[in-house]
Formats: C-alpha cells, sequence, structure tokens
C-alpha cells in the first residue's frame, strides 16, 4: 500500500532567509522543503547550510521535513548531502532529475554514509530530458529510494519556451505523463508552485485542476498558500459520506461475498471500498496532523 502520509501543502523555505526559516516551524503546511538550490545565491550557499544544519538541529518537525540540496555536479551538492543525511530529515528533494542515474548515485552515496533505509529521496522533473525520462526515473528509482515526484514549473518554462495560458493547457500532456510515471511505481506525485502569491483565485483554480489531474498536493512558495491548499486537497465531506455508506455496505453480512452492489442508486465495486477505506484513512491522518498542529 502506497503511503499514506498527507502532503497537500509542501512549502519551499529559502534556507538563505532567517525570518522564513524561523517562521516556518509555526506554519500549518503538511510539509516544508528547505531549500539550498535556487533560492539561495550562489556567494549565500555555505552560510544558508550552515544557518540550515543549526535550524534543523534546533527547531520542532511540524510535519514532513524535506531537504532540496544543490545536484551532485555543482560544487556545493556533496556538502548538502553530507549536511541533510546528518539532519534527522525525511527525505532529500534533488532538483533537475533527467535519468535514473542521477537518482540511484544519491542512493549509492547515502548507502557508502550508512544513512538510514527511511531516509527518502524526492525527484524534481523540471527539464525536458526529465519529463521524457519520467517513467523510468520512476520506475528504477522506486527500486531504492524514491518515493516522490515534483513538478518544476519555472524551469519547465525556461528550459523549453512553452507559456501556459491560464488553464496550463499547453502543460498539460506534460503534467499528465509526470503523474502516470509516479502512479505507475507507487510514488506521490506533487504539483508545481504557483509563483504569483497575492492571487488567491488563480491559486485556488490551480489547486482543483492539480486535484482533478491527481496530484496528491502542491508545492508552495509563500505562507498564504498554505490553508487553500489543504482545503483543495483534502478529501470533502461528502465524499467522507460515501465513503463510509460504502465501508458500511461491504460489512453487511448479506454483502460480505458479493464483488458489486447497488448503493444509492449507483453500482459500487469492491474496487471502491478500497478506494473508500484509502480515503477514510487519509483524513484520520489529516486530523491527527490538526490534533498536533493544535497543540
Ligand atoms: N517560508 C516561510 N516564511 C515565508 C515564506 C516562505 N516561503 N515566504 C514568506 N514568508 C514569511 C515572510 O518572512 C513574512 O514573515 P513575517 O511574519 O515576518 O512578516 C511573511 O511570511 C509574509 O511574507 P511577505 O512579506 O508577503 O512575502 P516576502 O516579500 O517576504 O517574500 C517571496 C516573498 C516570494 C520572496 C517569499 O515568499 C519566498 O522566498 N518564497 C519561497 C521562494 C522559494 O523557495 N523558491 C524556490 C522554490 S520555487
Ligand atoms: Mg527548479
Amino acid at each position: 500500500m502506497t503511503d499514506l502520509r498527507p502532503r497537500r501543502s509542501l512549502l519551499f523555505v529559502p534556507a538563505a532567509n532567517a525570518r522564513a526559516l524561523e517562521k516556518s516551524a509555526t506554519l500549518p503546511a503538511d510539509g516544508l522543503i528547505f531549500d539550498l538550490e535556487d533560492s539561495v545565491g550562489p556567494k549565500e550557499k555555505p552560510a544558508a547550510r550552515e544557518a540550515l544544519r543549526a535550524h534543523l538541529a534546533a527547531a520542532p518537525a511540524t510535519g514532513e521535513r524535506i531537504v532540496r540540496i544543490n545536484g551532485l555536479n555543482t560544487s556545493w551538492g556533496t556538502e548538502d548531502l553530507l549536511m541533510a543525511r546528518g539532519a534527522g530529515v525525511d527525505a532529500i528533494l534533488l532538483p533537475k532529475v533527467e535519468s535514473p542515474a542521477a537518482v540511484l548515485a544519491v542512493a549509492t552515496a547515502l548507502a557508502d554514509m550508512d544513512a538510514p533505509d527511511d531516509l527518502k529521496l524526492w525527484a524534481m522533473i523540471e527539464t525536458p530530458r526529465g519529463i521524457l525520462e519520467a517513467a523510468w526515473i520512476a520506475e528504477e528509482g522506486a527500486e531504492s529510494r524514491l518515493a516522490a515526484l515534483v513538478v518544476g514549473p519555472n524551469d519547465i518554462k525556461l528550459a523549453t519556451g512553452v507559456a501556459p495560458g491560464p488553464e496550463r493547457a499547453e502543460l498539460l500532456p506534460w503534467l499528465m505523463q509526470i503523474v502516470l510515471a509516479a502512479k505507475s511505481f507507487g510514488l506521490a506525485v506533487l504539483d508545481g508552485v504557483y509563483a504569483d502569491f497575492r492571487d488567491a483565485e488563480g491559486f485556488a483554480g490551480e489547486c482543483a485542476a492539480g486535484r482533478r489531474m491527481g496530484f496528491d498536493g502542491k508545492t508552495l512558495i509563500h505562507p498564504a498558500q498554505i490553508a487553500p491548499a489543504n482545503a483543495a486537497f483534502a478529501p470533502d465531506p461528502e465524499a467522507i459520506a460515501a465513503a463510509e455508506r460504502i465501508v458500511a455496505a461491504f460489512a453487511a453480512p448479506e454483502n460480505a461475498a458479493k464483488g458489486v452492489i447497488s448503493l444509492d442508486g449507483r453500482m459500487v465495486e469492491r474496487l471502491h471500498l478500497e478506494e473508500a477505506q484509502r480515503l477514510l484513512a487519509l483524513n484520520d491522518r489529516i486530523a491527527e496532523t490538526q490534533q498536533v498542529q493544535k497543540r
């Protein structure tokens, strides 16, 4: 079974920004992606890495914690990896992944560092080659530590020249290919960031579309985007009620052996039971997260 951690909202936090680091520990995002890559200028990289090391050691974990490192082909990547490996985070996010080899090289490096098996790798898919190879990255990566694919729309736009309109129509084939690759091999898949953080309506529309596409959640750049993403990617109350009815119906003795039943005028199959159980379990996990955040 795929892991049921809620990943409705994953906020990028620039490691070079002391105020953002401090504030991040108070925010209700399902996860924080501490960034050492594109939001940190070349001259700031070493200081940002040290600030992040100190922050991760001191601040309480309020959700999933991920560090985005610089690529191992840069002069910062190896030091970033060593820091992240020692920081007790949940995952390391690799930028601009274009081949399974890029994931496996980091997995091998982590094995050499005796990293625990539950330290996962996530891969940014944000180049033309990365999109083309997404299926192979997911397939081979899933055999080692790879647990999620993350869309990087800004790099995709830069590298391809695509200029998506309001509904992202020009990007849809690529986005769906990334979703398909992730789902084929049991990986989580997260939609890309929405840069215009003052445009609440546009953001809500993109969240809703991302959810319809099958994304587990959205990567974010600003605290104001957390609550709308949490709402958009949470199971809605009608879906929860329907799932409860499906579970109850299949639990009835007369339906115990049946593969298909009729419920509220609709055909319901056993595959819907599994989906209903998954939804209820996810909903429970979200409720638990909210308990933790309230404390
Ligand atoms: N993480 C944590 N805190 C953040 C934040 C983030 N990503 N973005 C903003 N904040 C904080 C600000 O520090 C400020 O804190 P305050 O309580 O002291 O006022 C508050 O939220 C409001 O921020 P605001 O003034 O509206 O935005 P800003 O002008 O400070 O920052 C950006 C705007 C875009 C520069 C900033 O949101 C950012 O750096 N985002 C992430 C960029 C990134 O990581 N990119 C790489 C991945 S695409
Ligand atoms: Mg990028």
